[in-house]
């Protein structure tokens, strides 16, 4: 590779300091807890810790167990998010959805009868991306989740990527949460049509399984605004990535949102299978995976890991 960008300092810094970075942040585990109200992500292995970046030219850094596959989760809401918004534009959308960040857990429909109108905060939230769901165009369940499948597929060029059906199966048999939340939406009038069907489009897209090089190759697009660095192809209209940008910053770490935003200041997502996809906008995608999570839902080790690379690279947009 003979390209300019990647005897920067910077990149070399990265090199050579990540690996140690990693196995710092790797301890944080000790204080945190794998999934288990979806039983099939207690399996994840506890103190695994990887990290995948990829740069505009298409170098890669890797460290930790980047082989680890696991469940996108929440990480998929962004990507629905931006479905939802090329097939209905954005007034349909925040008919639907709010803006606002709600500081409760991801899982909460506490603001629902609280504020009025009745609609879900945000799309990052469980309710709103439920809600999102039932924007997704298609004429069935299985036409909508085929049509999320193949967006995720494009935007981390990866034709291979499908669902974990172990996984999908189990948050169906355990989601009494998600469904009253939707039933509620429903009477709300925030969902149409039937209740089951809007799940089963949410419960396939929180199933896609994934790596932390998918999550980055899908970050290094959105950190180029919808069009991709390495290969000049457009994926998604600029100003809905910026609408799914502002939204990572805001909720997508939930009620660490704004702690992440001071201690990392970077857009990201979280999942409760431990992923987290971010990138420094105009520069590179990162995906990692760690599945213990902290109190928030959010992977222990690699908030810590951000948090270091962010201070040490001086990362920070803010
Ligand atoms: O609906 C749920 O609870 C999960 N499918 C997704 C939640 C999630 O990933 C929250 N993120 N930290």
């Amino acid at each position: 590779m003979t390209s300019a960008h990647q005897y920067s300092n910077e990149w070399d810094k990265l090199n050579q300091q990540l690996p140690k970075w990693l196995e710092q942040s790797r301890e944080q585990y000790v204080n945190g807890k794998v999934a288990s109200y979806i039983p099939e992500l207690s399996k994840a292995p506890i103190n695994a810790l990887g990290i995948h970046m990829i740069d505009s030219y298409g170098n890669h850094i890797t460290a930790g167990e980047t082989k680890l596959t696991f469940t996108m989760q929440s990480i998929s809401k962004v990507f629905t998010l931006l479905l939802a918004l090329m097939d209905n534009g954005k007034d349909v959308v925040f008919d639907k959805v709010g803006m606002e960040p709600t500081g409760d857990s991801f899982n909460s429909m506490l603001k629902l009868e609280l504020v009025q109108p009745g609609i879900p905060f945000n799309p990052l939230i469980n309710a709103g991306a439920i809600a999102i769901s039932s924007l997704i165009a298609g004429g069935s369940p299985e036409e909508k989740s085929e049509r999320v499948l193949q967006f995720f597929r494009k935007l981390s060029f990866n034709d291979t990527l499908t669902y974990d059906k172990a996984v999908y199966h189990s948050e169906a048999e355990s989601a009494d949460l998600n469904r009253s939340m939707a039933y509620f939406l429903k009477d709300n009038g925030v969902l149409k049509g039937n209740v089951d069907d809007v799940l089963d489009v949410y419960f396939r897209h929180c199933s896609i399984l994934t790596t932390s090089s998918d999550l980055a190759r899908m970050a290094l697009v959105l950190a180029y605004d919808g069009t991709d660095p390495i290969t000049g192809i457009s994926l998604v209209p600029r100003q809905y990535v910026q609408i799914a940008k502002t939204f990572m910053v805001t909720c997508g770490m939930y009620n660490a949102s704004g702690e992440f935003a001071i201690e990392v200041g970077l857009p990201a997502k979280s999942g409760v299978a431990g992923g987290i996809l971010t990138m420094v906008p105009g520069k590179y995608g990162i995906g990692i995976v760690g599945p213990a999570l902290n109190a928030k839902g959010n992977s222990i080790a690699g908030v810590h890991l951000l948090t270091t690379m962010s201070r040490e690279m001086d990362w920070s947009i803010f």
